[in-house]
C-alpha cells in the first residue's frame, strides 16, 4: 500500500483493494489498512525518527524504510507490543536488510521514541497552507468519529439516544469511531446513512424542496442526493460513474427514498429543462478528507490541484446555465486548496447568496463574503469535521 500510493500515486482505497485481497478475514484487512493509514498520517515524523537512528540516510523508497514506517505505525499508534511488531514485520524483509530494520527499531524502542501531539505535514503542504497549516494539522492527529445523517431530521433526539451519540445539527448523529456500521440500530431499515458532518452541509443550504426539482450534479456515491430526497426535493442525480452510482441505488433502496439517476458526463450532458436548485459537489483533490485519507497529503500536489480547478470551473460554468431565474446553486468541494474553492467564485456569472450563521452548526461561521471553508481543526473538542469549501449562488 505504501508503495502503490507513494510511487504510483494511487489512493489508499485503490491500493488496499489489491494489497489486501489475499488476507483471510475482514479484520485482517481492517488491520492492514489501519497500519498503512497511520503510517501515512505520521509519515514525516516516522521518517524523522528513522533518520535519527541510522548512520547513512535510507533512500525514501527503500524497502527497509517502508517496513520501518509500518513497524513504527504499529508500535507507536496501534499499541502493538514491540516483540509482536518485530515478529511480523521482519518477515517482509526476507533475504533483505532484516538486521538493519531490527537494529533501528530496537534503538527507537529503547529510547523510547515518542511522537509529537500533532502530526508534522509534508514540507510542500505546510508551505502551501501557510498560516493555516498549524490549525489544520491539529485536526489530523486522529482518525475521525463516525457521522450519520438521519432520513427523518425530526427524530434527531431519539436517534441520538438510541445510538448513544451526540448531535451537532438537526439530522446529524456522531458515534464513536470503530463502530461496525451494519450492526448499528437503524442501518437495516435505512434510518440513516454515513456522511461526515461537513459533507452534510451543502445539501442543508438548499432548504426544503416541497416537490421542487433539484439537479445533483456529480452525485455518486450519493449522500447528498439522499439528503435532498429526504428534504422533499425531486432529485435528478447525474454522475459519470455507473459503478459509484450503484452505491446510490443501494442506499435509495435501503432508505426507501427516490431519485432519478442519470449516468452521463456532465461536460457533455444537457438537461431538458432548468432547475429550481442545483448542487454541484465537484470532483476535487479531496485534501479536506486527510483525517480519514491521510495519504492524500503525500499524493496531491500543484499539478493535481490545477487539473481539478480547471475541471471545476468548466462544470460550474455549465451548471450555472441550467439554473432557473429564482433558483439557488450550491457549489462544494472537500478540499482545503483555495484554487478549488474561493478561486472558483470570481469566474462565475452568478452572485454569492451569503450564508447566514444560523444555517450552520454552532462553532462554524461564514467568511465575510458569505461562503464557508471548514477545516479539520474546527470543532475539535467535539470530534472535528472534514475540510469543505461551500458557497451558494443566485442570479444577480
Ligand atoms: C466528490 S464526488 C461526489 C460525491 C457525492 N456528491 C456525494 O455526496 O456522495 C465527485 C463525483 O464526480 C463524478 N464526476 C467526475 N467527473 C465527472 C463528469 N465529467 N461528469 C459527471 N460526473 C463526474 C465522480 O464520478 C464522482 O462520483
Amino acid at each position: 500500500m505504501l508503495d502503490a500510493v507513494l510511487r504510483r500515486g494511487e489512493t489508499l482505497d485503490q491500493a488496499a483493494g489489491a494489497a489486501t485481497s489475499g488476507l483471510p478475514t475482514s479484520s485482517d484487512v481492517a488491520l492492514a489498512r489501519a497500519i498503512a493509514s497511520e503510517a501515512f498520517r505520521w509519515l514525516v515524523d516516522f521518517d524523522r525518527l528513522i533518520d535519527s537512528a541510522t548512520r547513512q540516510r535510507l533512500a525514501d523508497d527503500a524497502k527497509v524504510r517502508m517496513v520501518l514506517r509500518l513497524m513504527l505505525a504499529q508500535w507507536l499508534r496501534l499499541e502493538t507490543p514491540p516483540h509482536a511488531v518485530v515478529a511480523t514485520a521482519l518477515a517482509l524483509l526476507a533475504g533483505g536488510p532484516r538486521r538493519l530494520a531490527h537494529g533501528v527499531f530496537g534503538s527507537l524502542v529503547r529510547q523510547p521514541a515518542t511522537l509529537p501531539a500533532v502530526p508534522s505535514l509534508p514540507e510542500a503542504v505546510a508551505r502551501r497552507w501557510g498560516a493555516r497549516a498549524g490549525d489544520i494539522a491539529a485536526g489530523l492527529a486522529e482518525p475521525p468519529p463516525l457521522d450519520l445523517t438521519l432520513r427523518d431530521r425530526d427524530a434527531t433526539a431519539d436517534w441520538t439516544e438510541r445510538l448513544d451519540g451526540i448531535s451537532l445539527a438537526p439530522g446529524h448523529v456522531r458515534v464513536n469511531r470503530g463502530a461496525a456500521v451494519a450492526d448499528l440500530p437503524g442501518f437495516a431499515d435505512g434510518a440513516w446513512w454515513v456522511q461526515d458532518l461537513a459533507a452534510s452541509l451543502p445539501a442543508r443550504l438548499l432548504g426544503e424542496g416541497n416537490g421542487r426539482r433539484v439537479l445533483d450534479l456529480c452525485a455518486a456515491p450519493g449522500g447528498k442526493a439522499l439528503q435532498l430526497a429526504a428534504a422533499g426535493w425531486k432529485v435528478t442525480a447525474v454522475d459519470a460513474s455507473n459503478r459509484r452510482l450503484d452505491r446510490l441505488r443501494g442506499n435509495l433502496e435501503r432508505t426507501g427514498l427516490a431519485a432519478e439517476i442519470v449516468v452521463a458526463d456532465a461536460l457533455e450532458w444537457e438537461p431538458p429543462t432548468s432547475f429550481d436548485a442545483i448542487l454541484l459537489d465537484a470532483p476535487c483533490t479531496a485534501t479536506g478528507t486527510a483525517r480519514r485519507h491521510p495519504e492524500v497529503l503525500h499524493r496531491v500536489g500543484p499539478r493535481q490541484i490545477a487539473e481539478m480547478a480547471d475541471l471545476q470551473a468548466r462544470l460550474l460554468q455549465r451548471a450555472a446555465a441550467w439554473l432557473s431565474p429564482h433558483g439557488r446553486l450550491v457549489y462544494a468541494v472537500c478540499s482545503l486548496e483555495p484554487e478549488e474553492g474561493e478561486g472558483q467564485i470570481h469566474q462565475l456569472a452568478l452572485a454569492v447568496d451569503p450564508l447566514d450563521p444560523s444555517e450552520l452548526p454552532s462553532g462554524l461561521s461564514p467568511s465575510p463574503q458569505g461562503w464557508l471553508q471548514t477545516e479539520p481543526g474546527m470543532l475539535r473538542d467535539q470530534g472535528g469535521l472534514d475540510g469543505f469549501f461551500i458557497a451558494r449562488f443566485h442570479h444577480a
